[in-house]
């Protein structure tokens, strides 16, 4: 049985979100947007595109170790275990733990667009008919405490996709420990991230030779056009990835071809020629330097995973008293 449990309201509170946090960040001195309105359906769907791409490396290695490594997260889970994942998107990666896990008691998958967290439920229930679907329309961020989940078994945290990246560190310390009040006691988290630090294979990953990325990173001006308003001439500005070593992240950004103003919401922001709107960092964390962050949000590790090639990792943690 599939029962959405979040609302309309959530909804519409998001859309005045957006207006504010758009309204807020074109003001600041570095303009910039908060990268969870990157996802709309049209963003998500250009995310599962980009996810495919030759350059973007990030799943495949994902993938290929979450098929070694979930029989052992299974059976740290135990029988009966409820799979909560956040930022579940299309739930690609899903059916891996899923078919590992003993007759698990429920998945609840969280997701900030409604429309995408349905598709993907809608074809999950069709391959796991037996598992109860509890979906979840939400910023996660934002997310205080998970609708009730009784269940004899462990909660299971999916974290995959290197999400957390979009987390510096302090940030995610933070969303760790939200993970943890969240999911409750003995609950156990598994954590995907990138380690990437090698700009010749991180800049082709986020700026593909086919303009995927490109596409949706512009997304967004079409969304604020779209949603707020907005006057935005989408061919005025170019896609640009930059690696920030000192900072350990690589940045999107849309540069202004040339001096001009836009509106969004009645309001007129300036752009010279050459200034961008940060949209997104994708921070990439070392195995030692994640688990000192995840231990102080609550979590001691209990195991890691890496891709032949030592880029990604996946981790899983247990909640500490
Ligand atoms: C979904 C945040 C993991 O940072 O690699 C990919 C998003 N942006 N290409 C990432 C993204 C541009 C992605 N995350």
């Amino acid at each position: 049985m599939i029962s959405l449990q979040s609302t309309h309201a959530l909804l519409d509170t998001a859309d005045t979100a957006f207006g504010r946090d758009v309204l807020f960040g074109l003001s600041q001195p570095q303009k910039q947007v908060p990268c969870t309105w990157l996802y709309d359906h049209r963003g998500a769907e250009l995310f599962e595109d980009i996810t495919l791409l030759p350059e973007y490396y990030p799943t495949r290695a994902e993938v290929r170790i979450l098929e070694r490594s979930a029989s052992l997260m299974a059976h740290f889970a135990g029988p009966q275990a409820t799979l909560v994942e956040f930022g579940s998107g299309s739930s690609r990666k899903t059916p891996l733990l899923l078919s590992a896990l003993e007759s698990p008691a429920a998945y609840v998958p969280i997701d900030i667009s409604a429309q995408v967290l349905l598709e993907s439920v809608v074809g999950l229930q069709g391959r796991f008919p037996h598992i109860r679907m509890n979906p979840l329309v939400a910023d996660f961020h934002k997310l205080k405490r998970l609708p009730g989940m009784k269940s004899a078994g462990r909660r299971l945290g999916f974290f995959p996709g290197s999400t957390v990246g979009n987390c510096g560190p302090e940030e995610a310390v933070d969303l760790l420990g939200k993970f943890a009040r969240m999911l409750g006691p003995d609950a156990l988290l598994a954590v995907g991230a990138d380690a990437t630090q090698d700009p010749r294979l991180l800049l082709p990953a986020y700026d593909d030779s086919r303009g995927v990325t490109a596409a949706f990173n512009h997304n967004l001006l079409w969304r604020i056009n779209r949603e707020l308003a907005g006057t935005f001439d989408d061919v005025g500005f170019r896609h640009e990835a930059r690696y920030d070593a000192v900072r350990q992240r690589v940045e999107m950004h849309l540069v202004s071809r040339h001096a001009q103003r836009v509106q969004v919401l009645g309001h007129e922001f300036r752009f010279a020629r050459g200034e961008s709107i940060h949209t997104e960092s994708s921070y990439k964390f070392g195995p030692i330097k994640f688990q000192a962050l995840a231990k102080r949000a609550g979590w001691t590790p209990l195991a890691l995973w890496m891709d032949d090639a030592s880029r990604f990792t996946v981790y899983l943690f247990e909640r500490s008293f």
